[in-house]
């Protein structure tokens, strides 16, 4: 689909309706080992009110995915949380589940090349709270033509201006950093509902 088609498809379903008009499936061959390592989420869209309210104290942060022998990954960021995503039957596809919000998720690598990108979307049933989409990076550069790309994704699937972000800043050592700076939407969240509930896990 173009991007005007979307563009006035979000026009006719308002600006925070979701497309939900085509079926999204991982990247075709998805290659675990090409695609572990660090990578840098350098652009988030996220729809939901707590985001909008925080967005502008989102940085740049840092993860690192390393797959076991079975398929599975985990995903360390900077902040020291850590996935654990479970491989699906479709590769490039991954399930967790969220603590802060108490759902099963499903996580899927639309489109990579490995070296430079990756388009990262969370939940696709396509939920105002539950959905986001990722652009990592393998360098912190942000590179105006992946971020165009990003943008484009974004819209495409619903998502409004003002809920697509690219952050400028790169996230310092957390270690070195009282907590309060390091927003990162979901991790911080699930961090404070698990430091609510006593519930770590
Ligand atoms: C992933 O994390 C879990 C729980 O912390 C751990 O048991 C497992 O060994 C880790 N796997 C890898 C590949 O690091
Ligand atoms: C990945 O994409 C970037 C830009 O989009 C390009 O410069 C690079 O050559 C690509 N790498 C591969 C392996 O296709």
């Amino acid at each position: 689909m173009t991007l005007a088609l979307a563009l006035l498809l979000c026009m006719f379903l308002g600006t925070h309706g979701f497309n939900k008009q085509y079926p999204i499936e991982p990247q075709p061959n998805f290659d675990l080992e090409k695609f572990s390592g660090e990578w840098y989420r350098i652009g988030i869209a996220d729809e939901s009110e707590l985001f909008a309210k925080y967005k502008k104290h989102i940085k740049l942060s840092k993860g690192l995915l390393v797959p076991d022998t079975n398929g599975n990954v985990n995903l360390t960021m900077w902040t020291m949380s850590v996935y654990s995503y479970e491989k699906t039957d479709d590769p490039g596809e991954f399930t967790y589940f969220s603590q802060r919000h108490k759902i099963t998720k499903d996580v899927t690598i639309v489109e990579t090349n490995y070296t430079d990108y990756s388009l990262v979307l969370k939940y696709k049933n396509m939920d105002k709270e539950y959905t986001q989409v990722a652009l990592y990076g393998r360098s912190s550069i942000l590179r105006p033509d992946l971020i165009e790309k990003f943008r484009s994704f974004a819209l495409s699937l619903g998502f409004s201006e003002e809920a697509i972000i690219a952050p400028k800043d790169l996230d310092p050592c957390p270690i070195l950093e009282p907590r309060a700076t390091l927003w990162l939407p979901e991790e911080q969240e699930e961090a404070e509902a698990e430091s609510r509930n006593n519930n770590i896990d």
